[in-house]
């Protein structure tokens, strides 16, 4: 896929402050700080597009970023952030919840998930929660940066273990250090837009 243009459309908390413009979405979903802004930015090969940072937490709205002016990616607020507080976490459940449950114009999920983790309970929720939904869902270990890539079917067969899927092969890894991983994930970003 050639990137021709990417731009910030709009942060939303609500329904009511999606952008109006139709066009497929693919959401990145994931623990805090586990790299889903880094993802995006590489992927648009764009320094700083989706702000990214060490403090977990920095995505707090849903962030819509318009690709080639034909679709959109959605950042959304990372979950399994500790300090956070209870008021925080049922506001983002509600944001969650209210996403996936009305937006029309999503194609599919990217699940993110660190490689070198076995994923937490909230990332076999999530998983579970976007499979009883009926939404697509790719999951992308990034970070393989991070390990040496002999390595990695080991690491990626106990993420597959845990999130139930029944292939490790079928998880993409990815880093937006190296670029890892990048040309596959444009082919299967490509394959969710022509479906
Ligand atoms: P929230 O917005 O808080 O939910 O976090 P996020 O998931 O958007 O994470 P973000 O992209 O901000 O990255 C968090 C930290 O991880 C940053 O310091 C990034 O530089 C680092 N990071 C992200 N992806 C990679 C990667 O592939 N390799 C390495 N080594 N570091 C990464
Ligand atoms: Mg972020």
């Amino acid at each position: 896929m050639i990137i021709r243009k990417a731009e910030y459309t709009a942060s939303a908390v609500n329904r009511q402050q999606y952008p109006e413009n139709s066009g497929p979405e693919i959401a990145l979903a994931g623990r805090s700080n586990v790299g889903k802004s880094s993802l995006i930015n590489k992927f648009i090969n764009r320094k700083n597009l989706a702000r990214t940072g060490n403090t977990p937490g920095k995505t707090q709205m849903l962030n819509f970023y318009h690709i080639n002016d034909e679709w959109f990616f959605v950042d959304l607020p990372g979950y399994g952030y500790a300090k956070v507080s209870k008021d925080v976490h049922s506001r983002w459940g509600k944001m969650m919840e209210e996403y996936f449950s009305t937006r029309e114009n999503l194609r599919a999920v990217i699940q993110v998930v660190d490689i070198r983790h076995k994923p937490s309970a909230e990332d076999q929720e999530m998983q579970a929660f976007l499979r009883t939904r009926g939404i697509p869902v790719l999951v992308a270990a990034t970070k393989a940066d991070k390990i040496a890539r002999g390595q990695w079917p080991k690491y990626l067969k106990v993420i597959a273990e845990s999130l139930n899927l029944p292939d490790w092969q079928m998880i993409l890894p990815f880093s937006a250090e190296s670029g890892n991983g990048l040309d596959d994930l444009h082919k299967a970003v490509e394959e969710i837009l022509t479906v």
